[in-house]
């Protein structure tokens, strides 16, 4: 008999932070979850999905209608903009930070924006088995943790096996969006999303544009500060044969 999993087999990208929620995002997550919160089914760790689970987009949006999932959403400040600005689409934040969970709901309530879920869940075992396979038309991955010293890379969201990842989720032509204030990130980034053969290129020259749906946040705004340039990525999904 094989010896029951208690782990996970691979670095994850966050280090959970247990703070203490304020009593609004506690009411949150009992009074906004029920509409915003996706129920996820757990594996070994809690913020696990369990590998058999599948996430069904038509019954929990009660539409059929173009996805776009943002995988740490942290605050929510870019999605619940993209939500309350696009009506017509639906959007997922993937967090497992569960005080911008709760910010989240909170912003999206405020805003009107009812075109949202949250998954409190690590980000890769969505995009690899809970998501139908070619199920989004974009993947944002906005300032991912950096990692930035040595030892930590290996944690980093964005490294070898992560387009693969992201391009199963996917639909051809679909597109994943990255943005980072670390130029070395960057570089990882392009180097790992070049070498993925389900996705090719889409910006010419050395960096893509600003991506214009993206709202400033903190985390862009202190990159500035310290003087550090901000680097946008888009990749497409080509058309394929599927494994
Ligand atoms: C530096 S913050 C950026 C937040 C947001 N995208 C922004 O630009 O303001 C990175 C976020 O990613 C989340 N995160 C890191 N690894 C994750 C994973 N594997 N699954 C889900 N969320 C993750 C962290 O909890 C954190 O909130």
């Amino acid at each position: 008999m094989s010896e029951p999993r208690t782990f996970r087999d691979e670095p994850v990208s966050f280090v959970r932070r247990s703070g203490r929620m304020s009593e609004a995002q506690e009411r949150a997550f009992v009074e906004l979850a029920p509409h915003y919160l996706v129920d996820v089914p757990r594996d070994v760790a809690w913020t696990s999905v369990h590998p058999e689970a599948r996430f069904d987009p038509a019954a929990r949006y009660g539409r059929e209608a173009a996805l776009v999932v943002e995988i740490g959403s942290g605050q929510g400040h870019a999605i619940v903009a993209a939500a309350a600005a696009r009506p017509d689409t639906d959007f997922l934040a993937v967090e497992v930070f569960r005080a911008g969970l709760a910010r989240t709901m909170l912003d999206a309530d405020r805003a009107g924006a009812r075109n949202l879920r949250l998954m409190e869940a690590n980000a890769p075992e969505v995009l690899s088995s809970f998501l139908p396979e070619g199920a989004a038309d974009e993947v944002w991955v906005f300032f991912p943790d950096p990692w930035h010293k040595k030892r930590h890379t290996k944690r980093r969201l964005v490294r070898q096996g992560f387009g693969a990842t992201a391009g199963r989720a996917l639909r051809d032509g679909g597109l994943l969006r990255l943005a980072t204030d670390w130029e070395d990130y960057a570089l990882q980034m392009r180097e790992v999303l070049d070498a993925e053969p389900d996705l090719e290129r889409a910006f010419d020259g050395e960096w893509a544009e600003r991506f214009d749906g993206r709202v400033m946040t903190a985390f862009e705004r202190k990159g500035i500060a310290k003087g550090r340039a901000i680097r946008d990525l888009v990749y497409r999904r080509v058309t394929g044969v599927r494994d």
